[in-house]
C-alpha cells in the first residue's frame, strides 16, 4: 500500500470513528437520560399477593378496643363526612336515609323511633357496643348480610377506631372507655 492510500484510509477510519462519537454525543444530548418515576409496566406484585393471601383466609377486622383512648376525635368527625350523605349526628336530629346516629354508642341495635329498618337490622337482636360497631363499620353488609346501609366499610382500623371514639362523644354521658381487661380478651378472641 502507498502512503497516500494509506493516509485516506486512516483518514476514512478516523472519520468514521468521529462521527460514531459524535453521533452518541448528540443523542445523549437530544435524549437526556432520566429516571422513571415508576416502572412503564407497573408489576403489581403486592396486590396479587394480598388478593390471594385474602382467598386463603378472608381477613376479619382487626380488634380497634386498644386505639380508643388515643384516638382522635376531630379525625373521627372528619371521617364522618362519609356518612353525613345519611346520617345526621346531631341530638334530635332528623333520620335521613339512615337513622341519626346520637348516642347510639351502648344503643339497642335498630330502635330510633320512626326510622323504617331492614328486617336484618331490626330483627338482629344486641347492642351498638364497641366490637359491634367495629365489625359493622369494617364491612356493614358482611356483619348484618341484607343490611340496607349501603356503605362499603372503613378498611383502616385507625379510622373506624377514631369515628367509633367520635360516636362515642356524641353523648351527654358518654359511655366508659374499654378496660386493660377488656382489651386483652378482645385482643386474645
Ligand atoms: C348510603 C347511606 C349510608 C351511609 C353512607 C352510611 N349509612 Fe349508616 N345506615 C344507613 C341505613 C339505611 C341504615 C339502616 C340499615 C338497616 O336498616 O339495615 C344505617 C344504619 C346505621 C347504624 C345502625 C343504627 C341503629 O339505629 O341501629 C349505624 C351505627 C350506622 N349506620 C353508622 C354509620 C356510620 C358511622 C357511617 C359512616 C362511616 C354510615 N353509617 C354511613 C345508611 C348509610
Amino acid at each position: 500500500m502507498d502512503d497516500l492510500k494509506f493516509n485516506k484510509l486512516a483518514a476514512a477510519f478516523l472519520l468514521a470513528l468521529l462521527l460514531a462519537m459524535g453521533g452518541y454525543k448528540l443523542s445523549e444530548i437530544m435524549i437526556p437520560h432520566q429516571e422513571l418515576a415508576q416502572n412503564s409496566y407497573p408489576i403489581e406484585v403486592t396486590e396479587v399477593a394480598s388478593a390471594s393471601s385474602e382467598v386463603a383466609a378472608p381477613a376479619g377486622p382487626e380488634p380497634i378496643l386498644a386505639l380508643l383512648a388515643g384516638a382522635d376525635i376531630a379525625a373521627g368527625q372528619k371521617t364522618a363526612k362519609k356518612c353525613t350523605a345519611c346520617h345526621v349526628f346531631k341530638e334530635g336530629g332528623a333520620n335521613k336515609v339512615g337513622p341519626v346516629l346520637w348516642n347510639v354508642v351502648n344503643a339497642d341495635m335498630g330502635k330510633i323511633d320512626g326510622f323504617a329498618y331492614s328486617d336484618v337490622l331490626a330483627g338482629f337482636g344486641g347492642i351498638w357496643d364497641y366490637q359491634s360497631l367495629n365489625q359493622f363499620l369494617y364491612k356493614p353488609k358482611a356483619y348484618m348480610k341484607g343490611t340496607k346501609m349501603n356503605f362499603a366499610g372503613l378498611k383502616k382500623p385507625s379510622d373506624r377506631a377514631n369515628i367509633i371514639a367520635y360516636l362515642r362523644s356524641l353523648s351527654a354521658a358518654p359511655v366508659a372507655l374499654p378496660t386493660a381487661e377488656q382489651i386483652a380478651a378482645a385482643s386474645s378472641q
